[in-house]
């Protein structure tokens, strides 16, 4: 059985990183335990099933639960990385960090309009990542149906945020 795992218990704490006065959660410990990360994917996928055509995950640790939930959920996987990764055509969005800027992009043709998408990230802070990856895939006419989590910051206003952007955020850990 996977569904009593404490999956709050296996992500760990590390302050001032990579900054001082950051509390960085650590999912390495989560992905260390293999019941643990299965039962985190079944929880992130669950809601979701039947009801999604693809998973985008957003680069990097996104990836890594984003892609065994789009196995989970038989749909297809979309990337949304980091600035000059992708090699075909894109759209592009900046956007705001807890710490820093950076920039997403996604292929162009990732998604036929109205595509019905499940955005996936391990954690929303500020939420400006999630609202860019939002807008890339608004960009393609996708409709993004929710943004899944594993763990919401929710001092930081981020799911509040994307919230207002009409997208509702489903977090496994606050
Ligand atoms: C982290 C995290 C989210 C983002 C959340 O990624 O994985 O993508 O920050 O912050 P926000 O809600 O304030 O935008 P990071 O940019 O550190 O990149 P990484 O996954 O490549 O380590
Ligand atoms: N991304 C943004 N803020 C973070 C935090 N506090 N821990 C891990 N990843 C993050």
């Amino acid at each position: 059985m996977t569904d009593n795992h404490d999956i709050a218990a296996l992500i760990r704490t590390i302050p001032d990183f990579p900054k001082p006065g950051i509390q960085f959660r650590d999912i390495t410990t989560l992905l260390l335990d293999p019941t643990g990360f299965a039962a985190t994917v079944d929880r992130l996928a669950a809601p979701y099933v039947g009801t999604v055509d693809l998973v985008a995950a957003i680069e990097a640790r996104g990836f890594i639960f984003g892609a065994a939930v789009a196995q989970a959920l038989g749909v297809g996987l979309v990337l949304i990385r980091k600035d000059g990764k992708l090699p075909g055509v894109t759209v592009g969005v900046d956007y705001a960090l807890e710490y820093g800027t950076d920039r997403v992009e996604m292929h162009e043709d990732a998604m036929v309009p109205g595509a019905r998408v499940l955005l996936i990230d391990d954690l929303i802070a500020t939420g400006g990542t999630a609202l860019a990856a939002i807008r890339l895939v608004r960009q393609a006419k996708g409709e993004v149906v929710a943004a899944a989590f594993v763990i919401d910051l929710p001092d930081l206003g981020g799911a509040a945020r994307i919230a207002e952007a009409g997208v509702a955020a489903h977090a496994l850990v606050a």
